[in-house]
């Protein structure tokens, strides 16, 4: 449990009650209570409040907040309020500011926009933790600390130059080892004094944001900078766990966010926790990754959703409405695949400043006679009836699906071979298919345990860190399915390649050689035709983006190539190693094709869908003790009608017994609880 004065699943959210008068705080308490509101993350943006100089602090605003909150049945989730640095401190020490992608000095203005390897950055943000968790370490109102805000953005100022080369130092030892891992003899770029080493960004070796004439720096700039990111959080952390070592400590994070490799951050996060935005059109199976990801982190265990809308952003092309229902759906949503919180941003909508016309519970007519406010309440209640039920329970999904941070920004700096991959979207059309198929997936890091799972896949492996190749191999070894696909085993953890032939350290793995990678234009396809029918799959589908030119070194030879001058070359082939297989998919394929081979593979493997649900209609499972419980959520605006088979299951939030056919109203949720057998 995340705290145990709050057990249930915790509902609330931003509360930014700075920005109004007084008499508006007596409201929202009554608000607050309507909606069934019991925790409000505070303090996120008053840095600027809290210390109005450098000699001065005054809290005297968020005691007063937290008393009153605490008083009115509603926990605080305190932030520490180091996301947007005062602009007395801009003025003071520039040191601050940060130095932009095209080396220009910001000024004073926005957000998150302190520089990472700033003295007075670190030392006054670590400071303010320190006084926030002396100030209230003894207030039982608090249930979380909330570290900054969505840390993020990337600094190349001349601290960051000095501490960049401090961190190459650490890692490469000496100059030798730096050159030869960037291998600098290209173009001439031989370093002969660290001081010749300057952040990568558009003044240096970058373009387009992500491009890159030297990989090996690019890379190792992102390492440093989540890093450093990494480092002023943990300043923080340490400075607030000294003086409560019992309350949990979190930041929000944001899914599939580029910036930083969360499965690093995640070792020194105590509850991973994050903002979930999605737009209309962003298809569910996205948002199931993102939550499974978000789990993933910290191996299995529940999240919090920090922040959604409940009803529209600010900052998309085109903010529409969360549909009637959408709100509630995409609440139970994250919960199904792991968060033990509902919180928004925000509860009250603000009157001036570019979030204005972002939603939230409250809005700017100010009563609870609003759609929005009644769908929030009547959540409210449901989560209050929850209880503790869910609270702590866990996924045991058989399939995983591995994504790595510095895989994602390897293959995005890459020039070559071609512009249209994208890392997450391939991890996606492998989560996607399992997905469509009702089957659970985890998303797992590359140090993560295997042995729990019988099918392993890891779309694009183009990076292979040392010891994950030996790692794999045991998996397959002991029985395990592994699945990757073209353009992996290409380079190692310094975007060297691995000479001796693709795909490098898994070849034997995959008993394959890919001689050669071709890059097909946006409307160019090719063919997998399967050489004979495997299960569904039979007959021929499309594939495209890249194909990798393939030999079977012992693989068995599943598919080719219908086209091109490699017509009949291999394109799917399957590897007895051990006692398991490894599969290699030599290009991106269609859909179908992609549905048809996992459904083979979770066949082979005993693996059943939760449930042969219709389209539209997502399935997840949590399990805790022995009791499970089935979601249902039906994102269709229809009713759908879902057998859930014979035996009697009850439905939480209606409190019905139901079994046979059932008929789950358009955007609603089931869950259905049962025991184990
Ligand atoms: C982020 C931030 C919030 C707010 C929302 C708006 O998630 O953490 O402060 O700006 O976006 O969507
Ligand atoms: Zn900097």
């Amino acid at each position: 449990m995340i705290n145990n004065k709050l057990p249930k699943i915790w509902y609330g959210g931003d509360y930014n009650p700075e920005q109004w008068d007084a008499e508006i705080w007596k409201e929202d308490e009554r608000l607050f209570k309507l909606a069934g509101i019991d925790v409000a993350t505070v303090n996120v943006f008053s840095w600027a409040l809290n210390q109005p100089d450098e000699e001065t602090y005054d809290f005297s605003l968020l005691d007063e907040t937290i008393d009153r909150l605490y008083k009115s049945g509603v926990y605080a989730c305190l932030a520490t309020s180091t996301a947007a640095h005062p602009a007395w401190m801009a003025r003071k020490y520039p040191d601050v500011l940060r130095v932009d992608y095209n080396g220009r000095k910001r000024k004073f203005g926005g957000r998150h926009n302190s520089c990472p390897n700033s003295p007075t950055y670190r030392k006054y943000s670590a400071l303010m933790a320190e006084k926030l968790a002396e100030r209230y370490k003894n207030h039982s109102g608090l249930v979380i600390w909330h570290i900054s805000n969505e840390y993020g953005g990337y600094c190349y100022c001349d601290n960051c130059a000095a501490g960049f080369r401090q961190w190459l130092e650490k890692r490469y030892g000496n100059l030798e080892a730096l050159n030869k891992a960037w291998n600098t003899r290209f173009w001439g770029h031989t370093f002969y004094d660290w001081e010749d080493i300057v952040p990568p960004n558009a003044l240096s070796e970058e373009w387009d944001g992500n491009r890159t004439a030297f990989q090996g720096i690019s890379l190792d700039y992102r390492r440093f900078m989540s890093d450093s990111l990494l480092e002023c959080y943990k300043l923080e952390y340490e400075a607030v766990k000294k003086h409560t070592p019992d309350l949990p400590v979190t930041t929000n994070l944001m899914g599939f966010f580029p910036d930083l490799d969360y499965f690093e951050w995640a070792k020194y996060i105590d509850i991973v926790s994050w903002d979930n935005y999605p737009a209309l059109d962003t298809p569910v199976s996205y948002t199931a990754m993102a939550h499974d990801l978000m789990r993933g982190l910290k191996g299995g265990d529940p999240f919090m959703l920090m922040e959604q809308t409940p009803s529209q952003q600010n900052w998309q092309a085109y903010n529409s409405l969360k549909r009637p229902g959408v709100m509630r759906l995409w609440s139970y949503q994250a919960v199904a695949h792991g968060a033990d919180t509902v919180m928004f941003f925000q509860l009250r909508r603000s009157i001036g400043a570019c979030e204005k016309y972002h939603g939230a519970v409250i809005e700017h007519v100010g009563h609870e006679h609003t759609r929005v406010f009644r769908e929030c309440a009547e959540l409210g209640r449901e989560l209050e009836q929850l209880g503790d039920k869910l609270l702590d329970a866990r996924t045991e999904s058989k399939v995983a699906i591995v994504y790595d941070w510095e895989n994602r920004w390897a293959t995005e700096l890459s020039s070559g071979p071609t512009i249209a991959l994208n890392y997450v979207n391939e991890v996606h059309k492998y989560y996607d298919a399992l997905f469509q198929m009702n089957i659970e997936s985890d998303i797992i890091s590359v140090e993560a345990d295997m042995s729990r799972y019988d099918i392993v896949i890891a779309p694009v492996m183009y990076m292979i860190k040392p010891g994950f190749a030996q790692k794999v191999e045991q998996f397959v070894a002991n029985g395990g399915t592994f699945v990757t696909t073209f353009f992996s085993g290409i380079v190692n953890e310094n975007d060297l390649v691995t000479t001796g032939g693709y795909p490098g350290e898994l070849r034997s793995l995959l008993g394959i050689w890919a001689e050669e990678i071709d890059a097909l234009f946006p409307d160019q396809k090719n063919s997998i035709v399967m050489k004979r029918p495997w299960g569904k799959l039979q007959g021929q589908f499309e594939c495209g983006l890249l194909c990798d030119l393939i030999h079977a070194e012992g693989a068995e030879v599943l598919a080719e190539y219908g086209t091109d001058f490699y017509a009949g070359m291999p394109v799917l082939t399957m590897n007895h190693f051990g006692k398991g297989r490894a599969y290699y998919v030599a290009s991106s394929p269609e859909v179908k094709f992609l549905q048809g081979f996992l459904a083979n593979l979770c066949a082979e493997k005993g693996i059943e869908p939760l449930l042969d649900a219709p389209a539209g209609v997502e399935t997840a499972r949590r399990v805790k003790n022995d009791k499970e419980y089935l979601f249902l959520l039906n994102h269709n605006a229809d009713a759908a009608a879902v057998e859930i088979g014979a035996e009697a299951r009850q439905e939480l939030l209606s409190g019905e017994m139901l079994s046979g056919a059932v008929t789950v109203p358009g955007r609603g949720v089931f869950i259905l609880e049962r025991s184990r057998k």
